[in-house]
This record gives structure tokens, sequence and C-alpha cells, in this order.
């Protein structure tokens, strides 16, 4: 089962990784303002990702406190998704905010290219080693979690090469998996829309079910020596919130061990407490070979992703004196940045909240489950504090994106995706406003009838 680029055909699709245009409608409605009053001309000059590039009505958020973020006409909301599935701790900070104009006013910027590097880079580096999985790994840090994808699949591309091992390309990709949107992620991502429409994506790219472990099976029996990783969401995220299968993340551990391909675990949502662990792979004890990060890193403060590469592939890449490493971005290890790192990373310490990942996640879905035993919904997905709710049979995407708007309306912020409505609140939730996005998601279902 091998397909290029686009044409590939894909195992039944999710819709998710689609922010879906609200049901406010197409009709713009004028400037926005500041709580103060002032005009924000948003609609004139930024062109929204995931959005419909034609005139709409966005709702312009002004400030964020905490769990709680405002609008242009001063509405409160509950963040449930903490921003966009990133922001563990919180917003407003000062721990961090302070942490990044303090590194600043040191250096404010400078590269890690050879010859320099910087003791701010490093010390984030290391700061990701001390609650990584891994012994004695490397980091590589870019600005997102897309660039994290793209260089994990060219690490996992070059690494066969060093080998000797000319003929291993093949990526391969669960579907409903997101990975980004650099032409890496695109073209190894298991959601189809997100593929079309671009032109020739990379070729070598196969997809699996991603939860019948023999469709894996079936491919590296056919193809075993030429694949050269497999990239996998722990949980996926911006699919649908699917946990995985039991023994499906340990069985693909084997098959990769077995045929001498490298596993990818894409933690960008699941890093930095999400699931309940450091890491999922520490969740669901298993070990790939590489963990691409983004999101949780800085819980959003500054931009950052990268790659964590445990020794055996570190010793790969260090074990030919004269070989460069001809991959890296401007901004790679930017000392902003990487003040945002160590500051977020000591803030979920202090404040335990990879446990409270567990608590907060805990109550939402006893929340959830309430729900589902009364009728109310067909489903419950999720684990640590990442959660979905599925609606009843039936459900498509117009019916979850008006639960959402009138949840947004009641003030609580949660993303449809499909049939279902996802959570992924900040590590520091009380239980009074979780409740309070299940109370409201109830009253969203009740107010949408199918
Ligand atoms: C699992 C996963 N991988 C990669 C990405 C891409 O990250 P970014 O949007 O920072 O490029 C995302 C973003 O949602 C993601 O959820």
């Amino acid at each position: 089962m091998l397909f290029v680029g686009t044409n590939r055909s894909s195992f039944a699709v999710c819709s998710g990784g689609v922010e879906a245009v609200s049901a406010r409608g197409a009709m713009p409605s004028g400037f926005p303002r500041t709580l103060q009053g002032e005009r924000l001309p948003v609609m004139a000059a930024l062109l929204h990702p995931f959005t419909r590039p034609a005139p709409h009505d966005p709702r312009t958020i002004v400030r964020a406190e905490g769990v709680r973020v405002w609008d242009s006409n001063g509405k409160e909301y509950i963040d449930g998704l903490g921003s966009l599935w990133y922001c563990q701790v919180g917003y407003g900070r000062t721990e961090i905010i302070d942490a990044i104009a303090e590194q600043m006013l040191t250096m404010s910027t400078y590269n890690v290219f050879a010859p320099f590097s910087s003791a701010i880079a490093e010390q984030a580096a290391q700061r990701i080693v001390d609650v990584s999985p891994f012994d004695d790994p490397r980091v590589f840090l870019c600005c997102s979690g897309s660039e994290s994808i793209d260089t994990a699949m060219k690490i996992a591309r070059l690494v066969p090469q060093l080998k000797g091992e000319h003929g291993r390309q093949i990526i391969v990709t669960r579907t409903r998996g997101y990975h980004g949107v650099n032409m890496g992620g695109t073209s190894a991502q298991g959601i189809a829309p997100n593929r079309e429409n671009w032109g020739d994506l990379l070729p070598h790219i196969a997809e699996i079910d991603p939860d019948d472990i023999e469709s894996a099976a079936r491919l590296f029996a056919e193809s075993g020596d030429r694949i050269a990783a497999v990239i996998c969401e722990p949980v996926q995220g911006a699919g649908g919130v699917f946990t995985p299968e039991p023994d499906y993340l340990r069985r693909l551990r084997e098959l990769c061990t077995a045929h001498g391909a490298l596993l990818i675990f894409d933690e960008v949502i699941c890093g930095f407490g999400r699931t309940g662990s450091w890491f999922a792979s520490q969740t669901y004890d298993v070990r790939p070979d590489l963990i691409t990060f983004a999101k949780g890193v800085t819980s959003g403060y500054q931009p950052v992703g990268g790659v964590i590469i445990d020794r055996p592939v570190c010793d790969v890449l260090e074990s030919d004196d004269s070989f460069l490493l001809r991959h890296g971005y401007t901004y790679s290890g930017h000392p902003a940045g990487a003040a945002a790192v160590i500051a977020n990373i000591d803030l979920i310490e202090a404040d335990g909240l990879v446990e409270r990942a567990t608590t907060v996640g805990d109550r939402l879905s006893a929340g959830l489950h309430a729900l589902a035993g009364d009728g109310a919904l067909a489903g419950v997905r999720g684990v640590g504090a990442i959660w979905a709710a599925k609606l009843a049979e039936g459900t498509d995407l117009t019916r979850t994106v008006a639960v959402r708007d009138h949840m947004l309306e009641s003030g609580v912020v949660a993303r449809p995706i499909g049939d279902s409505i996802a959570f992924c609140p900040p590590l520091i939730m009380s239980d009074t406003d979780v409740d309070r996005m299940v109370d409201t998601l109830a009253e969203g279902i009740q107010a949408n009838p199918l």
C-alpha cells in the first residue's frame, strides 16, 4: 500500500484540522474595537490561517488572563482549548514574560549556526532533555510544530543515507494524523482535504489504518526494507482526539525495530504534560526514536518547536567528523524562545501541572461521561487533559459548528471536529470552570437538536 502525493486513497477520514466557518455568517461587521474603543483593522490586511479568505466576521480577542480571554466587545470566554491546544500554564504568567524580557535586555538576538552558540539556547535544550524520556539525547530547536515535523522527516531519511541504506525513503503515516502544513507535514498528513490543491507533494509516503495494527504489519511485510520511519501522534489531536488502541503503539515499535525503521512520535500536542506525563511516550510506555514538540514547550508564549533525538540516532549523525548537517532555521534557538522554554518548564514543575492534567482531565471526563450516561453524547474519548465529546450518531460538522457557536455565545471556547467537540484546557483550570464547560456543552447540544 504505497501512495504518492495527494492521490493516495485513505481510510475513513474524520474532518479534523480545519476550523469550520462560523455560523455567524459571511458579512463583515466593520472594524472590531479594543476594550478602549480603538479600531482594529483586522479584516483589512490579515489573511487568517485555516479560514475562508472571503470576508467573514471573526471574534477579535484583545486580552487574556488565567484561563479566560476577552473579545473586542468585552465578552468573556473560558478557554477550553488552551488557545490552539497549547497553553498549559494559562495566560499572563509574569514568570515567563519577565524571563523573556530579561533575556531580551541581555542578548536580544543572535544565531546558533557554526561557529556560534548561545548559553540560553543550550540551557533550553538541556531543560528539555531533563524532562524527556531519553538518556543522553540531543535537541534540535525551530519555531513551530510544522518545522519540527519537516526536520524529523528529513532526519529519518538522512539516517539511512548515512548508513548506506539508500533505498529507505518511505515515511509511513496514519489516517487522521495531523502533522502541520509545511511540505513534509502536508505530504505526510492523514487528513485528506489538507493535502488537496497544492500540486505534487512528496513521494514515498504511505498511509496506514490508525487503529488496526495489521495494516502496518502488511505494509512492513511488503516494503519493510524501504521504510525510513513511521510518524505517529500517540493521541491524534486535530484529527478528532483519538487515543491509541491497546497495544497499537507497542506493536508499531516492534515493527519499526524488526525492520530497521525509525519511530517518530509527533508530540506537538501531547508533549509537556498534556496526557498526564511529560510525554505521551511515557503515558503509553513506548519509546520512539524521535519526538517532535512545539505548543506546550512554551505554552505558546514564544513560537518554539523542535525534535528530541535519542542517542542511537545521534550516534549516526555524529559518526563522521566531516559530515555537515545542512538543515537549520535562522531562528533555531532564538533567545526569546529559549528563555520562554526554560521559564515555562520551570512553571509546569513548580505548579505540578503534569499531575494536574489528570485532575483537570478526570473532572472533564467525568462530566462528559455523565452527559453520555444521560444520552446527550454518543461517546467520550481522551486521556489526561485532552478530551472529545462525540455527539449523537448522524451529527455532522454543521451541527457541531452550531453547538460550538452556541457555546461561544455562552462564553466557552471549544473546537468542533467532525461529529465531535474537543477540549484541551489550560492545566490550571478550576473544577468550577471545567463544570461550566460541560454544562455549556449540554446546553449547546440541547439548543441544536439533530
Ligand atoms: C500533532 C501536530 N503536529 C504538528 C502540528 C503543526 O504545528 P504548527 O501549527 O505549530 O506548525 C500540529 C498543530 O496543531 C499538531 O497538532
